[in-house]
């Protein structure tokens, strides 16, 4: 359903609230407290394709628990305007007008507040009143994307004007966003002399990449279209011009800082990101232990902490029960909650877990969508290990949940991984960790192998390098289960919370005001 627009949306406005600010006054900050709004192109539980939607909700979280007023705005999509409706969205009665290459659109401002934060919802129907969220298909991109995202970009930077509030800092994450820093820059509102950006990568490999004529959506100088700016390659490129004109650059672990900043993993952007290198920084993402702690958990069948894991048992047992795989407790269950794409390795995985199923080692239960072919190979393996090969394509949120609480062991074998969320996920279950020594599965997993790990690392891609590293993990669920629950408890007990990187972004804004 559309948000409300004309008579329809003055009938709604009217009902709700009667002056242009719908929400209650948030409370006063405390001195030296900062302003920061945050734009990305998913929040959870708005929106959500990734990890991005995990971290642009909690993130702000974790500022306003550090006592700053950190807000967040996304576009209000089909599925958006459901959820905010159900939360009590309360509608501005003047939109926007935000033009883009000559067309002017009446972007309408929704205000809900989650858990206590402002969220922001851009409407506008002609861009993102839609099934689809960045394409028809997970296979498809829309063809004005260039369009719905500079808009975003562009209504964001109006929004504070429209709502009577200035930030201190803008922070705008991935491609989606990534003209806010050149428009702020270059005084496209002129409200926000004082605001600095931010801008972070959350993942390099989609840059937003667009004709050179797209560039006039944005009303960007020809000039600028040039490979210090916001040229690449022939194109216009929206993650390389947030990296050129954000006061900052961050991104989502510290590997994956250096990482970028080579050709393996730079995918082409490596020499611009060395070229900045001077302003970037790697945050490592947290987890949000309300959403993710098995102590409370509504979706798991039954609760436990480290101190009694009895309860993780039941979720095994649950989950066997629910995905009709073989009741053989002594059988590590495998799983893996994913994109099925390329960059998270999910090819390694069909090409290797055969023999141990085979040998009765091994289940392996699949939750993801994405590349058909890979959904086609899936299916094979299940069809010829039934029983043990469970595979459910899709999003579901809550058989996440219960996957995550319901293995032994959480597979993770990507190519390349930004940050990574589920790896976290799985430690904080009791669930063990097999990663891809790579990005922030390297900065946040430590094998068991070293004493104190918490998981298991492999490095070379390749299917020897990935089966050995299934040895070991199985070898130590067989063999040595006092040395298995300790690493889950090593992991249950670290310290994977948003509070740590929430205060090093704290550390970062206030560089960059003098607050
Ligand atoms: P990425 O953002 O690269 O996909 P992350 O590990 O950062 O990887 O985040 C993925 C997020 O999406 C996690 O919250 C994970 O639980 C969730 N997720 C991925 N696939 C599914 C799915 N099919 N159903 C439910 N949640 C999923
Ligand atoms: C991206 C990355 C992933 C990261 C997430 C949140 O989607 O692929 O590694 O965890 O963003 O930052």
């Amino acid at each position: 359903m559309p948000y409300p627009t004309g008579e329809r949306m003055a009938a709604t406005t009217s009902r709700r609230a009667k002056t242009s600010s719908a929400l209650e006054p948030v409370a006063a900050q405390p001195k030296g407290a900062l302003r920061i709004l945050h734009v990305a192109a998913e929040v959870a539980p708005f929106i959500k394709s990734g990890g991005l939607a995990d971290v642009a909700q909690a993130l702000p979280a974790a500022l306003r628990r550090l006592g700053h007023d950190a807000r967040v705005c996304l576009p209000c999509y089909r599925r958006t305007y459901v959820e905010a409706e159900k939360r009590g969205v309360k509608w501005l009665s003047t939109p926007m007008i935000i033009e883009s290459g000559g067309v002017d659109h009446h972007v309408g401002i929704g205000e809900v507040l989650l858990d206590g934060m402002p969220v922001y919802l851009l409407a506008c129907n002609e861009l993102y009143d839609r099934d689809g969220l960045y394409g028809p298909s997970q296979h498809q991109e829309y063809e004005d994307n260039a369009r719905r995202f500079a808009v975003l970009s562009k209504a964001a930077l109006a929004l504070p004007g429209a709502i009577g509030w200035t930030p201190h800092i803008i922070h705008a994450h991935d491609w989606q966003t990534g003209l806010v820093p050149v428009l702020l820059q270059r005084g496209f509102c002129k409200a926000l002399p004082a605001t600095r950006s931010v801008f972070t990568i959350h993942n390099i490999a989609f840059q937003g990449a667009f004709p050179a004529h797209d560039m006039r959506l944005a009303g960007l100088d020809p000039w600028l279209y040039n490979a210090m700016h916001c040229e690449h390659f022939g194109r216009f490129n929206m993650l390389k011009t947030g990296i050129a004109f954000a006061d900052r650059v961050t991104t989502v672990s510290r590997r994956y800082a250096e990482e970028i900043q080579t050709p393996e993993y730079g995918w082409t952007l490596d020499a611009v990101i060395r070229h900045h290198g001077y302003k970037l920084s790697g945050i490592t993402n947290g987890v949000d232990t309300q959403v993710w702690n098995p102590a409370r958990d509504p979706d798991i069948a039954a609760n436990y902490d480290v101190e009694d894991l009895a309860g993780k048992l039941t979720c095994r047992r649950a989950l066997r029960e629910e995905c009709g795989l073989a009741k053989r407790e002594d059988v590590c269950l495998l799983a893996l909650v994913s994109r099925l794409t390329e960059q998270k390795g999910i090819d390694l995985v069909i090409d290797a877990v055969s023999p141990y199923i085979i040998a009765g080692r091994m289940q392996l239960a699949v939750l993801g969508s994405g590349d058909l072919h890979l959904e086609h190979r899936l299916n094979a393996l299940q069809a010829r290990h039934p029983g043990w090969v469970y595979t459910w394509y899709g999003y579901n949120e809550a058989l996440a949940h219960r996957f995550v609480a319901g293995a032994d062991a959480f597979l993770v074998p990507s190519r390349f991984e930004p940050c990574g969320l589920t790896q976290m996920y799985a430690m904080r279950y009791g669930t063990l960790p097999i990663v891809r020594y790579t990005g922030g599965l390297a900065d946040t997993v430590s094998d068991v192998s070293a004493g104190a790990g918490t998981g298991f690392t492999f490095g070379p891609v390749d299917i020897g390098h990935f089966s050995a590293v299934l040895d070991r993990a199985l070898g130590l669920f067989q063999h040595f289960p006092a040395e298995w629950a300790a690493a889950q408890k090593r992991g249950m007990t670290a310290d994977l919370s948003w509070d740590k990187a929430g205060r090093e972004y704290e550390g970062l804004y206030k560089g960059m005001t003098c607050a």
